[in-house]
């Protein structure tokens, strides 16, 4: 694991040019991505350098990490609705190949049918992680089996929390999930996992020193051969 301590803006500036290096050596990279506030300024700069013209989006394919059970993609509040509106309406990304989990009429069937799909572009170059409060990567949350392939999921109580700020209340916050398993990002060439602020300390102290264990799922990280980890002084307060 490599660990870079910075400021949220520098965090973000860093990690780009690790973009731009990867998609200067493979312009058809398969980009697995997130959603949350932790990526949005990662996005930001990936688009300033896409109109600098330093980087192409032109022949990337890319899977995102999990979309909410039961939200099409014009609601605002789903994933697919957030990936358009903060990065691919805003760079020259085939929209026909970016795919986020379809959160509707999703069974654990069909959602397996992702790793296949994913599998057959060749495998994920690099994969983005934001984490939650409670060591959640994508939605696999503390207890999720490390060899899982994407599946529908149940939110825990501190999810929904966390996430009730995005909606009018937590009762609008969706209950379930569709999201990559452990075993699909582990199998990503290159993890980054960012995060930011004082909530996160705790988790990512557990997931850098602590064991390996399935009630922190960000642990597993540390079996990856290529994993950087980005935090800002808060996130990285509790090391
Ligand atoms: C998002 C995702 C989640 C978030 C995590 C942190 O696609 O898979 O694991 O990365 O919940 O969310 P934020 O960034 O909003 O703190």
């Amino acid at each position: 694991m490599k660990i870079i301590i910075n400021s949220k803006e520098n965090c973000a500036k860093i990690a780009a040019r690790e973009y731009a290096a990867l998609l200067t050596g493979k312009p058809n990279a398969v980009l697995g991505l997130a959603t949350g506030s932790t990526p949005e300024e990662l996005y930001k700069e990936l688009i300033a350098m896409y109109n600098a013209g330093e980087i192409s989006f032109k022949q990337v394919t890319s899977y995102n990490l999990d979309e909410y059970v039961g939200l099409t993609g014009e609601h605002p509040q789903s994933y697919r609705y957030f990936m358009d509106d903060k990065l691919f309406n805003h760079v020259d990304i085939n929209k026909d190949n970016t795919h986020v989990p379809c959160g509707i009429d999703m069974t654990n069937e069909k959602a397996a049918q992702y790793d296949k799909e994913i599998e057959a572009a060749g495998g994920i170059d690099l994969q983005l992680l934001g984490v939650g409060n409670n060591g959640h990567i994508a939605f696999n949350e503390p207890g999720t089996a490390l060899d899982g392939v994407t599946h529908v999921v149940e939110l825990t109580q501190s999810t929904l929390e966390a996430n009730k700020r995005f909606f009018d209340s937590i009762d609008d916050v969706p209950t379930h999930a569709v999201c990559m398993g452990i075993k699909t990002i582990m199998n990503a060439r290159k993890i980054i996992l960012m995060a930011y602020g004082k909530n996160k300390a705790e988790a990512m102290a557990k997931a850098i020193k602590g064991k390996i264990d399935l009630d922190v799922p960000a642990s597993i990280l540390q079996l990856h051969p290529d994993c950087t980890i980005y935090m800002d002084a808060e996130a990285a307060s509790a090391l």
